[in-house]
């Protein structure tokens, strides 16, 4: 990955990069929908990479931003007048371009105070664009980790997970929560991580041996800046504002069931979901300590169903390769524990817990039976819990 990102600026640039860091994408066990209303999610890092690579900026007044798998680049200049910050620059990208995702970063993290060298950065990937797999949080997690090698500064954790979701919010318009980010920035080998957005806090379970982790990506895409997410996000505000409570964490699961009465329809859908979301979260963690895999499953199933039939944001191709992995045989006879939708939803990927003997077997029916069913090719990939950022030397 550092390699095709070096070789990205070299082409751009004509010159050997000096500073390298590395972010993975994640992959959400279970817990969609619940970081903006301070709930509970149970996300891990997954060893696919983002690496961004930069060096002094070749020219005075241009800084460029190039990708190996993003299509075209973008410049950042300043007009007469301006005083030079990143943020006035970075506005002047077009709407919808990937690199304000990598130049807000840089605008954000010099915001907060991190003095930002002027920079030509070029990145490269292997986290799917777009599938659910948070490719945008890798991409700003690696240029935050980038703009800490070339200041030679390190951010608190925390700090820097939200400098990059400020990115996102302020630069590329979409509202998100802060799961991916922490998640880029603060995954551990081997281990889940049980989150929780009350506090901001990330608390690491270890993965057992005996679970295998896969996912599969549907093919369909739906990005978030198109506004469904930003919808959903501000009708769970509605409900909060209209229950009363500082946040839908407050309201108990016991509440649930009364909740129609006190809101409109589409805004108790959603509370219901969030509500049995995180007690399915809480359990689920509690499942892998024990090293329960079969309950762990059982639960990624209901959290499938919720998020399809009350939460409405799962389609048809993501049901489909759920039902393909979980329906029928029982999980001590296909070894396939649970699957669920991953994510934000309206396409990109499914989550699927497996025994690992069971892999094979479960990758090839999924493959076949996908395509017959939903008419297109799906990508499968074994993913194992990685560690989360870091500066990477180039040698
Ligand atoms: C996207 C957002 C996250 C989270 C998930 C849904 O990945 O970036 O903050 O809200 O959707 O769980």
């Amino acid at each position: 990955m550092l390699e095709r990102a070096r070789r990205a600026y070299r082409e751009a640039c004509g010159t050997e990069p000096v500073w390298g860091a590395v972010a993975p994408g994640r992959v959400n066990l279970i817990g969609d929908h619940t970081d903006y209303t301070g709930g509970l999610a149970l996300p891990m890092a997954v060893d696919l990479w983002c690496a961004a690579v930069g060096g002094p900026a070749r020219e005075a007044g241009r800084v460029r931003i190039v990708s190996a798998d993003r299509g075209e680049g973008a410049v950042l200049e300043w007009a007469e007048g301006e005083s030079g910050v990143l943020g006035e620059a970075v506005g002047r990208l077009p709407r919808g371009h990937w690199a304000r995702y990598a130049a807000g970063v840089m605008a954000e993290c010099e915001a907060a105070g991190a003095g930002v060298p002027r920079m030509d950065v070029a990145v490269a990937g292997s986290v799917p664009i777009g599938s659910g797999l948070s490719s945008s949080a890798a991409l700003e997690v690696a240029v935050a980790t980038l703009v800490e090698e070339a200041a030679g500064v390190r951010l608190r954790p925390l700090e820097k997970a939200r400098v990059c979701q400020r990115a996102e919010h302020v630069w590329a318009g979409v509202k998100c929560g802060l799961m991916d980010q922490m998640c880029s920035v603060m995954g551990r080998e081997g281990h889940a991580l049980l989150m929780d957005f009350a506090e901001a806090t990330a608390m690491p379970v270890a993965m057992p041996a005996d679970v295998a982790v896969i996912v599969a990506d549907s093919g369909v895409r739906r990005g978030l800046g198109e506004g469904a997410y930003g919808r959903i996000v501000e009708e769970c505000e509605r409900a909060r504002e209209a229950l009363g409570v500082g946040s839908l964490r407050e309201v108990r699961v016991e509440e649930v069931e009364g909740i129609e009465g006190r809101l409109e329809r589409g805004l108790a859908r959603r509370v219901r979901h969030v509500v049995m979301e995180n007690r399915r979260v809480e359990e689920a963690a509690a499942a892998l300590r024990a090293g329960d895999v079969v309950r762990c499953g059982t639960l990624m199933v209901r959290s499938h169903e919720s998020l399809r039939d009350e939460f409405g944001v799962s389609c048809g191709e993501l049901d489909a390769m759920v039902e393909i992995l979980t329906d029928g045989a029982s999980a001590g006879e296909s070894g396939v524990y649970g699957a669920r939708m991953t994510g934000a939803g309206f396409g990109g990927c499914i989550v699927a817990a497996v025994a690992p003997w069971a892999v094979e077997d479960a990758v090839a029916r999924l493959t076949d039976e996908y395509r017959r069913r939903c008419g297109r090719a799906c990508d499968v990939y074994r993913v194992r819990a990685s560690g989360g950022a870091r500066g990477a030397r180039l040698g």
